[in-house]
């Protein structure tokens, strides 16, 4: 074998071997990996406000809680009835405001009513506000997402 013959075939060689390798690292990877277990974890209590917060007036509006806006409504002294909502106008995005006296959430923009458990009672709304679920700790009020 020559020289010139010898390199000829362990250039092709290495070629040959190292296509596969070259392929796969080209090529985008479509598939999804599984989600970490903290992504998958499910919804975790957030604190978002204390219960004197809350008593002192019915109602509590976080705008920035962990789990984004957030109006509870209701007092410790009922606790198993505190009703949670995204105030956030299903509509065009006005905070919408809780109305003791009619039992509802109303949108202070287009005149939208939700009932308590967020579902459209009047329009222009057309979908439902989302929930939380709330809960009352150690002096703390509690959400969570559904
Ligand atoms: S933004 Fe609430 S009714 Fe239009």
């Amino acid at each position: 074998m020559k020289r010139r013959e010898f390199f000829n075939w362990v250039g092709l060689g290495l070629l040959a071997s190292s296509l596969p390798i070259a392929i796969a690292a080209c090529s985008t990877d479509t598939t999804t990996t599984a989600s970490s277990p903290s992504q998958a974890a499910t919804p975790k209590w957030q604190k978002i406000g204390t219960v004197a917060e809350l008593d002192k007036t019915g109602q509590l509006l976080v705008p920035d809680s962990p789990v984004g806006a957030v109006l509870v409504v209701g007092t410790s002294k009922a606790a198993k009835n505190l009703v949670a909502v995204n105030p956030t106008c299903t509509h065009k995005g006005c905070t919408v405001a809780w109305k003791t006296d009619k039992n509802q959430f109303v949108c202070p923009c287009h005149d939208a009513e939700f009932a308590r458990e967020g579902k459209v009672q009047k329009g222009p709304a057309e979908k439902p506000l989302k929930t939380y679920l709330a809960k009352i700790e150690n002096d703390s009020v509690f959400v969570k997402s559904t």
